[in-house]
């Protein structure tokens, strides 16, 4: 008996001096198998009391089983220990919280819909209703309705991707006079902002895609001096207070007379023969204008001889290009964080 405790004292103080040593959990759970797994050294022991003498084995049993719970609190202990050892180094972990902190990327509205939203803007504090329309038409919207019959070379100009026979991408907005016309009894006084498409082969002034903004204004007594006077007052507000507005005439089934829209060029204002912006001409064209045609009128159901009216279509892009004095229209398609924060 006494053989077996001085064994198990030397066991015990073995496995508490490696014990000491363990600094992880694998080295503690590998010291527990080691002493008291199945085949561990105290499980041997304890099988050696077999073969002792009857009478002694009661107490030997006990002596060994003391020994184990005193080694299973000391393991105890030691993962105990070992958890508040993490804990503490997480702590001390040092956080200065004065250090800059990363900024946060923040995003701008991209200046396509920023020339948008200011035109729009501008129109509703005179009284008009912004109204958005579908991007795929039919050909009756796109064309007829608007004067442009079957086989009418006008087409060709504004010929898009067609998805059926009759239905396409609409290559302009003008469909929208017809559609709200058609809604409504005069006065009419819109403008429609929106995605058009057009097979246009892109370069730094062209994108198959873009956008326009129409106007239409049609009641009693409207006239051309209208017209003028709300183009002129777009441009000012959305390129500066003295940019003024030229038309040239033009042509467009749906207007008479018609009128292509320039504004003077907001770089050289017309007074550098090498401007990059005007290429030296001194204007930018917006888009184009005029008086809607009596045909279109009659085509809704108005009176010619009661009712007027003008409209105009304009593309977003062209402004944006002039205003940001931007080189290539691509630009604004990229998604370039850098460009776009430039202009944010
Ligand atoms: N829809 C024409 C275009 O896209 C522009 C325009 C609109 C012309 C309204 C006259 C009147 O070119």
């Amino acid at each position: 008996m006494h053989e077996l405790i001085a064994t198990l004292s030397d066991l015990h103080a073995r496995f508490l001096t490696a014990l000491r040593d363990a600094h992880d959990e694998a080295s503690i759970e590998a010291l527990r198998v080691a002493y008291l797994g199945r085949s561990g050294e105290v499980t041997t022991l304890r099988r050696s009391i077999g073969t002792l003498p009857a009478r002694e084995r009661p107490d030997a049993g006990k002596v060994i089983n003391d020994a184990v719970a005193l080694m299973e609190g000391d393991l105890l202990a030691a993962r105990a220990h070992l958890e508040e050892r993490g804990i503490e180094r997480a702590l001390a972990e040092s956080v200065d919280v004065t250090f800059p902190s990363i900024a946060p990327l923040v995003g701008s509205i991209h200046p396509v819909r920023r020339i948008l939203q200011q035109a729009c803007a501008y129109f509703q504090r005179h009284g008009f209703a912004v109204v958005l329309g579908p991007e795929i038409e039919p050909d009756y919207y796109n064309f007829d309705a608007l004067n442009i019959p079957k086989d009418h070379p006008a087409r060709q100009g504004f010929d898009s991707f067609f998805l059926t026979d009759s239905l396409l991408l609409r290559p302009h907005t003008s469909p929208m006079q017809i559609r709200m016309m058609q809604l409504h009894q005069p006065p009419v006084a819109i403008v429609a902002p929106g995605k058009c498409y057009r097979r246009d082969a892109v370069d730094a002034r062209h994108l198959f895609q873009f956008h326009q903004i129409e106007g239409l204004l049609v009641a009693e007594g409207i006239h051309f001096g209208h017209l003028k006077g709300m183009l002129t007052g777009l441009c000012r507000e959305l390129l500066g207070a003295d940019q003024r507005v030229r038309f040239r005439p033009s042509y467009f089934p749906f207007t008479e007379p018609s009128a292509e829209v320039d504004t003077t060029c907001p770089k050289c204002k017309g007074h550098a023969e090498t401007c990059s912006m005007c290429g030296g001409s001194g204007w930018i064209e917006l888009g184009g204008s005029g008086m809607v045609h009596p045909n279109v009128l009659r085509e809704v159901g108005y009176d010619p001889e009661l009712i007027s009216g003008w409209a105009f279509g304009f593309g977003i892009e062209r402004f944006a290009l002039t205003r940001f004095e931007v080189d290539d229209i691509r630009r604004f398609v990229e998604c370039d964080p850098d460009f776009l924060a430039q202009l944010a």
